[in-house]
């Protein structure tokens, strides 16, 4: 059976509770914004696109069961504005969410201004809308797969490859296939992956508890280390290249991901192994012109303090928890692959002012 993260049908959304794998497999039920805010806080499910998917998805069911104002369409407009606001305040790193945010309500701009459209005409604009960007998704990332394998296979054109990734950027992180991991994907789909090294990505470890599992789950060969391995993984243990997620790139190619991307970065400098972002274009953020700006969310001390109920630190000890970094653009020495192909980070404003203004396809 195929993992899903993310279970939708028109009326009917549920996600897989991402806080109890690997031990247990269970969809929780998403009534709307409200719980959609929840799941996403607490990270029941989490990973950028998926966060972006689960918010509009939720909003899509309320307006399915018929919630907010029925006779006009400014109100109706207004309506959907304040559901997204609030879905943007869950969390604040990743930019997908605020991006189709922005793109629906100047879609819906568009519709309220047209001829002789009807509140409930609106509605299942919005709706369709919104059920059109988990298809999307998923053909970004088989983009993005196909795009990262070519460029990689273009530096060893014969035998294996052998990559390491950090977080869990699949399926799970996604409406299917993944972005990092869809390049992870695509290269075993071609017989060319000899192996991926996957983080454990302490405190919370997605590499752990979710990489892991998806990668054993789907038979792609893989070997889980310890954040603090990395380093060595890639001296002695023959990784030729570093390939990661995004939660959101600056117009300058500085892009926040996971924290420990950033320590990855640099001791793929150091070993001269080159260091990939898998980004689609909706976590590209083109009005921050550098990573300075990005807002870095920073998680409850027990996250770090605690696993699950297991107390690993003393009570009274300062923690600092980002659960992000940022890595300068000058370290991202393979590319940015993105869904239209693989730009290297001085590259990158260019192709999301030209592709944006073509509507992002
Ligand atoms: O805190 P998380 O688990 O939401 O962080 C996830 C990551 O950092 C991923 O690398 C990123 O969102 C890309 S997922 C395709």
């Amino acid at each position: 059976m195929a993992l899903e993260a993310i279970r939708y049908r028109r009326g009917s959304l549920t996600v897989l509770n991402q806080l109890l794998l690997p031990e247990q497999l269970r969809y929780e039920r998403v009534d709307g914004v409200g719980r959609a805010w929840e799941a996403i806080r607490a990270m029941e499910v989490r990973g950028a696109p998926a966060i972006a998917l689960v918010g509009c998805l939720s909003l899509a069911l309320e307006l399915a069961a018929g919630a907010g104002p029925e006779g006009d369409v400014e109100a109706l407009e207004a309506f959907v504005g304040e559901r997204l606001r609030w879905l943007l305040t869950a969390r604040p790193t990743a930019v997908n969410l605020s991006r189709e945010a922005q793109r629906l309500c100047d879609a819906v701009r568009g519709w309220v201004q047209s001829p002789g459209v009807t509140p409930q005409g609106l509605r299942e604009s919005i709706i369709e809308h919104i059920e059109g960007l988990l298809e999307k998704d998923r053909e970004d990332n088989r983009r993005i797969g196909a795009h990262g394998a070519r460029h990689i296979l273009q530096r060893v054109p014969e035998g294996g490859v052998t990559l390491l990734t950090h977080c869990n950027t699949g399926t799970l992180a996604t409406a299917g296939y993944g972005t990092a991991l869809g390049i992870v994907r695509a290269l075993h789909g071609q017989g060319r992956l000899t192996r991926v090294f996957c983080t454990e990505t302490r405190p919370y470890n997605q590499g752990g508890r979710l990489t892991a599992f998806e990668l054993l789950h789907d038979g792609v060969p893989a070997t889980l280390i310890a954040d603090s391995a990395a380093a060595a993984a890639m001296r002695d243990r023959g990784v030729q290249a570093v390939v990661v997620g995004a939660d959101r790139v600056a117009a300058n190619g500085d892009t926040a991901n996971k924290i420990g991307t950033y320590q990855l970065a640099v001791a793929a400098r150091h070993h001269g192994l080159p260091f990939y972002v898998a980004a689609p274009s909706s976590s590209c953020d083109p009005a921050l012109p550098a990573g300075t700006h990005i807002p870095i969310e920073e998680r409850p001390r027990r996250e770090l303090t605690h696993l699950q109920d297991h107390c690993l630190a003393p009570p009274g000890i300062e923690v600092w928890n980002p659960a992000f970094d940022v890595t300068p653009h000058d370290l991202i020495t393979g590319g940015i692959v993105t869904e239209w192909g693989v730009f290297a980070p001085a590259e990158l404003r260019q192709a999301l002012a030209e592709r944006g203004a073509a509507g992002g396809q």
